[in-house]
């Protein structure tokens, strides 16, 4: 049984696409600022209003917002439009991705009442999100990346659940995805944050970012744990977005077969440009996150770095990606909802 990135990359191609494209692809990454921007601003309005120091529901809420922007949580539930995301729909979910295994469709996650989570507790939105819980108990299928946010501090947590109430409702009903992929229990780990050391709070953060998600190999069992970070993920691409297959990365220490000889700089660059040390562009989903992932706080980013270049050696030699983006450009994301008429 393959996991559901397959064809979640597959649609995040775009990003691949985009990339020719520079002006398109920042203006789609200032568009997911704006939208997300336009959220916290409503719900922090009054406070920034009154020109004094920050009120704190709307630090809180800009905490979460940036929590929202590494988690890449924009990306899987804002629906695709025939230019990319259409962002003025964003977090209204409505993206759909059909796989082997079924379709899955990112669900509208704004506070409409009706047609989004606006009736779901704080707790329940964060059961949601950390342990792939529901209100009525089913399980959220593992295409969201829970099994990754699970080890989120409370303290982020709510942060998070303030920044997704901040977001205008957007009435948006989305219909139910299909897919046959067995339940899976959030592992079990410590829901900690040890800013004071840069190794740990980079693993923090890869794990919210969900970089092993894409970064271990795939097996018909699923992920095989033995080779976490050492790449070799097969990702499929439909002939619309492009022609070849993309390899994940082998992101371990390795010297040869690793980016053991890449500098914390260099991963820093892959993380938020989206390049190589020789300059050439990586593609696939890692192109669609750059304009979110761009945003990483420099801290954040070097202490991400330092974590990766601790990643012990594994042996691990990945085909290289020979993914053509389809030509031409799709063009822009959508433009903001601010500059709509
Ligand atoms: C890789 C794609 C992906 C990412 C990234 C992602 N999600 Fe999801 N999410 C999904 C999918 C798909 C579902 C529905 C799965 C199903 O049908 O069981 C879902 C379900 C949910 C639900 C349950 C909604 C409902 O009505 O059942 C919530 C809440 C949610 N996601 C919040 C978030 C938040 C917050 C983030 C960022 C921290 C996030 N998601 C990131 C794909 C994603
Ligand atoms: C949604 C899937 C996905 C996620 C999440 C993801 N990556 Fe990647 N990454 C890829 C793919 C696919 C490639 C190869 C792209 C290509 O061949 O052009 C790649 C390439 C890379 C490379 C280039 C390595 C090389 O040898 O050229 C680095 C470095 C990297 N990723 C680091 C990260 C880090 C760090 C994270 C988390 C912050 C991350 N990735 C999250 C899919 C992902």
């Amino acid at each position: 049984m393959r996991i559901g990135l397959v064809l979640f990359a597959s649609a995040l191609a775009l990003g691949g696409c985009k990339k020719k494209n520079t002006e398109a692809d920042k203006g789609s990454g200032a568009a997911t600022a704006t939208a997300s921007g336009s959220g916290a601003a409503t719900a922090s309005g009054s406070g920034a209003a009154t020109g004094s120091a920050a009120a704190p529901d709307a630090k809180l809420v800009e905490r979460g917002q940036y929590l929202a922007t590494l988690a890449g949580c924009v990306g899987c539930h804002t629906p695709l439009g025939p230019t990319g995301p259409d962002f003025s729909k964003a977090y209204a979910g409505g993206m759909k991705v059909t796989e082997e295994f079924g379709t899955w469709i990112g669900p509208n996650i704004t506070p409409h009442p009706e047609t989004g989570i606006g009736k779901w507790t704080d707790e329940q939105i964060l059961a949601a999100i950390r342990d792939g819980k529901r209100p009525d108990g089913t399980m959220i299928k593992a295409i969201m990346p829970y099994p990754f946010y699970t080890g989120m501090t409370d303290d982020d947590g709510k942060a998070l659940v303030a920044f997704l109430r901040s977001l205008p409702p957007i009435e948006n009903k989305v219909e139910k995805g299909d897919i046959k992929l067995p339940d899976m229990p959030a592992p079990q780990v410590p829901r900690v944050d040890d800013t004071s050391d840069p190794v740990k709070h980079g693993q923090y953060l890869a794990s919210l970012m969900h970089c092993a998600m894409c970064h271990t190999p795939m097996t018909p069992q699923g992920p095989d744990m033995s080779k976490m970070w050492a790449g070799g993920f097969e990702m499929k691409v439909p002939p619309e977005f492009g022609t070849g297959v993309l390899w994940s990365s082998n992101i371990t220490s390795h010297p040869e077969t690793g980016i053991g000889k890449w500098t914390e700089e260099d991963i820093i660059a892959a993380v938020k440009v989206g390049v190589r040390p020789d300059k050439t562009p990586i593609l696939g989903p890692m192109a669609l996150y750059v304009p979110l992932w761009s945003q990483m706080k420099d801290d954040d980013a070097k202490a991400l770095a330092a974590f990766v270049k601790s990643i012990p050696p594994i042996e691990h030699k990945v085909p290289k990606s020979d993914f053509k983006p389809a030509g031409p450009p799709p063009g822009g994301g959508g433009a903001p909802p601010s500059a709509a008429p």
